[in-house]
C-alpha cells in the first residue's frame, strides 16, 4: 500500500497529510532538516510505523471455512487431501502429509527414518528450539555444527568433522527463510550415507537452483504457525518423494494404523507406535485460501529484500545476509542484518535497535544460544538417556565443550538483527525508509551514544 492510500484508509484523510512535527507519529520522511536527524534525537521518524498486519484477514476465509463447518466434516477428509496435493505440487515432491504443526512434522520424520536412541543427528545451533526437541523426543543426540555467520546457515565446512559412526542424519534448517547450502550438504550426506531432513519451517517456496526447499533432501518439514509466511494458526507438513517413508508417516500420524504400503487390516489395529497429529478440514480450508496469496507475497518479499540489501550494503557496520550463489529465491521469513558496533562509534546493538524502533522500524536481536536453556540437560537426566548413553555422553559440561559454536554465539549475543517478513510486503518507498533510518543512525551514532549515556 502506498503512503497516501495508507493514510486515507487508516487515519482518514487529506488534512493529516499536512501534519508534521517531531512528536507526531505520522510525521515520517518530510524533506526538511528533521529528516536528517534520527528520531531518537528528536527528528522525524523514517517510517509511519504502521506495517501490514499479520496474519492478514481475508474475507475469502469466511466462505471456505464456513463451507467446511457447515458440512460437519471436520476431521481430515477431502479438503485436507486437496491441500496436501496442492502443497506437494507447489514444493515439487510426489507426496505431502499435513500434520498439526511443524514440530510434529519434524518428530514424525525423525522417527520414521528410524532415528532413535544411540544415534546422532547433526543440527545447526542457530534455529528454533523445535529442531532440537525433535531429535531429543526420539531419544537421539543432537550434535551442533556451527554456522557461517555471513549466511546465518549451518556451515557445510564444519559438518564433516562432526560425523561419527553413530551419525544417522543431518537436519539443515533454512533459517530465516534463506536456503542453506544444499548442494554441499547433500554431497556430504550421500558420501557418508546420511539421511537429510530439511527443516523448511521458515522457508516456504525458497529455492536452490530453481528447486524448492523441502524437495532437495530425503524429506522436508514445514510449519504453518501464525507468524509464518503461510499462516494457518497451527499446522505443518512433511514432503518427500519416498513413498514408503510417507506411508509410514501417514500411519504414524494416525495412531500407527495401516496405510498404503504399511499393510495390515484396519480391524486388526495398529501396526506401529504412532501418535495422533492429524490436520483438520478447517485448517486445510484456511490453507487453501492462503495458497492463493503465497506466491505473490513471496515474490514481493524477495524483490523488496533484494532492493533493501542493495541499498544498505555500503553502510559501514551493517551487512545484509550473504546468499549462497545457487540460491534462486530466499523468502525472508525474517530479514537479518549483521551489526558491528565498532563501526557505529560503540553504539551497542540494543541501542541501535532502540534507535531503529524509534524510526518506526520494528526489529529485534533474534535467537539466544540454545544451550543456555535447560532442556538438553533435562533430556540427559531422563530415564531413557540414562539407560542408553554412557556417562561421557551425558556429561553436560563435556557436551557443551564438544559442541561449542562460537560463530553462533557471536551473532546471537552481539551481531544479529531481525526484521519480520510483513515489513517486506510493503513497497520500495518503505524499503527506502528503512535504509534512510539506518543511514541516519550511522551518521549520528556518536550523538546517540552521548544521549543514551546520560
Ligand atoms: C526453524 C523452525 N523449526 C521448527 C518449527 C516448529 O514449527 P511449529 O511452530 O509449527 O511447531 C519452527 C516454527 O516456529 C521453526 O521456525
Amino acid at each position: 500500500m502506498d503512503r497516501r492510500k495508507f493514510i486515507t484508509r487508516t487515519i482518514g484523510g487529506a488534512s493529516l497529510l499536512a501534519v508534521s512535527g517531531v512528536n507526531n507519529p505520522y510525521a515520517w520522511g518530510q524533506s526538511n532538516s528533521d529528516n536528517k536527524l534520527p528520531a531518537i534525537l528528536g527528528g522525524a521518524k523514517s517510517h509511519h510505523d504502521m506495517w501490514p498486519e499479520w496474519p492478514a484477514w481475508k474475507t475469502a476465509y469466511e466462505e471456505k471455512v464456513l463451507e467446511v463447518l457447515r458440512s460437519r466434516v471436520w476431521s481430515r477428509a477431502k479438503v485436507t487431501a486437496e491441500f496436501e496435493a496442492k502443497w506437494a505440487e507447489l514444493i515439487g515432491t510426489k507426496r505431502c502429509l499435513s500434520v498439526v504443526n511443524g514440530t510434529s512434522a519434524l518428530i514424525a520424520s525423525v522417527s520414521q527414518f528410524n532415528i532413535g536412541p544411540g544415534d546422532e543427528v547433526i543440527v545447526p545451533p542457530y534455529t528454533f528450539i523445535a529442531t532440537i526437541q525433535a531429535v531429543l523426543l526420539n531419544g537421539a543426540l543432537p550434535v551442533f555444527a556451527d554456522i557461517d555467520p555471513r549466511t546465518f546457515q549451518i556451515d557445510p565446512a564444519k559438518i564433516e568433522a562432526k560425523i561419527t559412526s553413530r551419525t544417522k542424519a543431518i537436519i539443515p534448517v533454512h533459517i530465516l527463510g534463506i536456503p542453506a547450502d544444499m548442494t554441499r550438504i547433500m554431497a556430504i550426506a550421500r558420501k557418508h550415507n546420511l539421511i537429510v531432513i530439511e527443516d523448511a519451517c521458515q522457508a516456504h517456496l525458497a529455492e536452490v537452483k530453481g528447486k524448492r526447499v523441502g524437495s532437495i533432501g530425503d524429506a522436508g518439514c514445514f510449519s504453518f504457525q501464525t507468524s509464518k509466511n503461510m499462516p494457518i494458526g497451527e499446522g505443518g507438513a512433511i514432503t518427500s518423494d519416498n513413498e514408503t517413508f510417507m506411508d509410514q508417516c501417514f500411519s504414524y500420524h494416525n495412531l500407527g494404523l495401516p496405510y498404503g504400503t504399511q499393510v495390515g487390516s484396519v480391524s486388526g489395529g495398529g501396526i506401529r507406535v504412532g501418535s495422533k497429529i492429524r490436520f483438520t478440514e478447517y485448517q486445510a480450508a484456511i490453507g487453501l485460501v492462503q495458497l492463493t496469496n503465497l506466491e505473490k507475497d513471496t515474490n514481493t518479499r524477495w524483490d523488496n529484500a533484494q532492493y533493501l540489501s542493495k541499498k544498505i550494503k555500503d553502510i559501514p557496520g551493517i551487512a545484509p545476509a550473504t546468499l549462497y550463489p545457487e540460491t534462486t529465491k530466499a523468502v525472508y521469513h525474517l530479514y537479518p542484518l549483521l551489526y558491528n558496533k565498532d563501526k557505529f562509534k560503540g553504539l551497542t546493538r540494543n541501542q541501535f535497535l532502540e534507535s531503529l524502533r524509534a524510526e518506526g522500524v520494528p526489529c529485534s536481536s533474534g535467537y539466544t544460544p540454545l544451550y543456555t536453556q535447560p532442556f538438553i540437560k533435562a533430556a540427559f537426566e531422563s530415564k531413557l538417556y540414562q539407560k542408553v548413553y554412557d556417562k561421557e555422553d551425558l556429561d553436560y559440561r563435556n557436551f557443551i565443550d564438544k559442541n561449542q559454536c562460537p560463530m553462533n554465539d557471536r551473532i546471537c549475543n552481539e551481531e544479529a538483527i531481525w526484521m519480520t517478513q510483513n515489513l517486506f510486503l510493503e513497497n520500495k518507498s518503505s524499503m527506502d525508509d528503512i535504509a534512510n533510518a539506518i543511514e541516519k543512525i550511522q551518521a549520528n551514532a556518536d550523538k546517540i551514544v552521548k544521549k543514551l549515556r546520560k
